[in-house]
């Protein structure tokens, strides 16, 4: 799967493609991303990637040429399934998003700044428009970061048992159980009994009941859906 991220910083980007899920989904060609820095295809001389908004008001708008131009390059050189802009009015990123995006080929995602792009840019280019929540980021580029984290796992073989998505909170409408790990007691505080019986009818039975009442305190919309 191919990701073209249009940004005018690229640097806060390297980072979170480059360790651990990410950096071994890229090395073994699931994963292909490429970084387009916006300001390079700005024509004028200061190169400048935003512009005083039309009708006046605080905040600078980007400007509608050099992302044109960078998305009609990459529209010339394949074919895109998604073209996603990432802002705080767009739909809320949800596991079943995720899911439908892992099984597209290339997507492009656009990350905005400042008061937002040229409204011509989402209504000629633009074909799904995604918020990671209820809340204002200085930039689109860490809601894009979240995005693709969240699509590229689902990639087959980017993970492997161990780390496997299927038992992922909210893949099956619920919240994951509590887990444990060594040691079995530590300051008087015990693992559950039941997860050291070796019993897994009764451990499965355990993890449900827990995943149930946990998403009933926690996510009881997620019941309801
Ligand atoms: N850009 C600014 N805030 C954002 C948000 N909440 N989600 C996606 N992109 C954003």
């Amino acid at each position: 799967m191919r990701f073209d991220i249009l940004t005018i910083l690229p640097d806060l980007l390297t980072g979170p493609f480059s360790n651990s899920i990410m950096k071994r989904a890229q090395e073994k060609g699931h994963l292909d991303i490429h970084l387009h820095n916006i300001r390079d295809y700005s024509t004028n001389k200061q190169k400048s990637v935003d512009d005083y908004q039309y009708g006046g008001g605080a905040g600078m708008v980007m400007s509608i040429e050099p992302i044109a131009s960078l998305i009609e390059k990459l529209n010339a050189d394949r074919t895109y399934d998604e073209i996603i802009y990432m802002t705080p009015d767009g739909e809320l990123l949800e596991q079943g998003l995720c899911n439908d995006l892992s099984l597209q080929g290339n997507i492009m995602i656009l990350c905005g700044h400042y008061k937002g792009v040229d409204e011509r840019i989402r209504e000629h280019y633009i074909t799904k428009e995604i918020s990671i929540g209820s809340y204002v980021l200085s930039g689109g580029e860490l809601g894009a970061a979240v995005l693709v984290d969240s699509v590229a796992r689902l990639i087959p073989g980017v993970l492997n048992d161990e780390t496997s998505a299927l038992t992922d909170s909210f893949q099956d409408g619920l919240l994951s159980p509590p887990v444990y790990t060594r040691p079995p007691s530590f300051n008087g505080w015990e693992v559950p009994e039941i997860l050291l019986s070796g019993d897994f009818g009764k451990i499965e039975k355990w993890r449900e009941e827990r995943a149930i009442e946990r998403t009933e305190a926690r996510r009881p919309d997620l019941l309801n859906e």
